[in-house]
């Protein structure tokens, strides 16, 4: 079995070429520092509004930053260690989801999950297959191994076209099901996604479907549920989930991936064990301080963000601006003015919202939802750029 490690070592030279081209290199990152404004001095930078890259604005909380602080021990020794608390985040999982441990990968971050899927799921002669826009991470990846990407686009409401969707896959290796999907914060209700990848699997038996979920916790849909329990019976589904968004860690980096035992298995053969070399001592100990806060923390962020949500959608549409039908913690607004012209605009007064989505770069913008403070404080910015401050939308 070629592992992760061996396949670095036969190709690193021409991944590393790979890696150099400049569309590898602008794809779909989240929480990179380079559209920060050059011109903003070092105190207007700590000032900044970051709205860019779909993080929780709280941060991890005080009961997750205690447990990184404990897992340090007496005298920094736990750091100094190989973990050993990957089993009891497993354990921990398990019980949160009603699965086995068995049915679980870790990751650093859920990147690792979709870059180990795509791996393993497409090859030059099976494709990987997905919206666009979504996120790039899948496909580029698959790009980068020389694997065929075959992207479809989303329907008039901006949500992923089924029908197209499943008429692509066939023969396909991997369909990337992003749902809630990134940028566009889109999302298909359960009993849609059951059928569709039924259906898939009745035209394409071989095909599996990742459904990446790292905006699950934000979804306010009323049909709403994970795909979890489809992916535990079904070894061609693997689910994708992150601490990186509600959990507020995306700097800690821990994600995992649900299904399957043999395709667990298949993953895992793949990237050395559950990925158990890749993952940091103290990001396991926050999991399981994350998980320990239960479903109340959950569905705090999860009002704390809707709040949020509204009140900047209507804003937008309060003056004439159309914003997709979001559940998650950023929105997709059509602003009517060039997606770098308001980005640039915005970042010269203190805000960083998000990079061009093409093809929608015409005219549409994500923005990231900060705090309600922030967020109020960001909307006088959008008010002064769009020239819009105090315009009301005619009933
Ligand atoms: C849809 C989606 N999947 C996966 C990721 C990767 O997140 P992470 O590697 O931090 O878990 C992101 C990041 O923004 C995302 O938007």
């Amino acid at each position: 079995m070629l592992t992760r490690r061996k396949f670095v070592q036969t190709v690193g030279a021409g991944a590393a070429g790979a890696l150099t081209g400049s569309w590898i290199g602008a794809r779909g990152r989240e929480g990179s520092l380079w559209d920060l404004a050059p011109t903003l001095d070092a105190a207007q930078a700590m000032r900044v509004i970051p709205l860019s890259s779909n993080e929780n604005p709280l941060g991890p909380g005080k009961v997750v930053l205690d447990a990184v602080q404990r897992a340090f021990g007496p005298a920094g020794a736990t750091p100094g260690r190989y973990s050993s608390a990957t089993g009891e985040l497993r354990d921990v999982l398990s019980t949160y989801l009603n699965v086995r441990p068995e049915n679980l990968t870790l990751g650093c971050g859920s990147t690792q999950i979709l870059r180990t899927a795509t791996h393993v799921y497409t090859e030059r002669t099976k494709a990987l297959v997905g919206t666009i826009p979504t996120y790039e991470e899948s496909a580029g990846y698959a790009a980068m191994l020389g694997r065929p990407v075959r992207a479809v686009a989303l329907d008039r409401d901006f949500r992923m076209d089924l029908d197209k969707l499943a008429d692509a896959s066939r023969g396909a290796g991997m369909v990337f099901y992003c749902n809630p999907n990134n940028p566009v914060a889109t999302y298909v209700g359960a009993q849609a996604t059951r059928d569709f990848i039924a259906r898939v699997h009745r035209i394409s038996p071989e095909t599996t479907i990742l459904v990446d979920e790292a905006y699950f916790e934000y979804v306010t849909h009323a049909d709403h549920a994970t795909m979890i329990p489809v992916a535990l019976e079904d070894p061609r589904v693997v689910v994708a989930r992150t601490f990186s968004k509600a959990y507020g860690m995306a700097g800690l980096r821990l994600g995992y991936g649900v299904g399957h035992p043999d395709a667990i298995r298949r993953m895992s053969q793949w990237d050395s064990g559950s990925g158990t070399s890749s993952l940091n001592v103290l990001a396991l100990h926050a999991g399981i301080a994350a998980i320990g806060q239960g479903a109340a923390f959950v569905d705090a962020e999860r009002a704390r963000n809707t709040a949020v949500r509204n009140f900047t959608v209507k804003w937008f549409a309060d003056r004439g601006m159309k914003s997709t039908d979001s559940h998650t913690n950023f929105i997709f607004v059509n602003t009517g003015m060039l997606a770098k012209q308001f980005r640039d605009g915005c970042a010269a007064k203190g805000v960083r919202v998000g990079r061009d989505f093409p093809p929608f770069e015409h005219a549409w913008c994500r923005i990231s939802l900060g705090t309600m403070d922030e967020m109020k404080r960001a909307v006088a910015v959008f008010g002064e750029v769009l020239g819009k401050a105090g315009v009301i939308a005619a009933a």
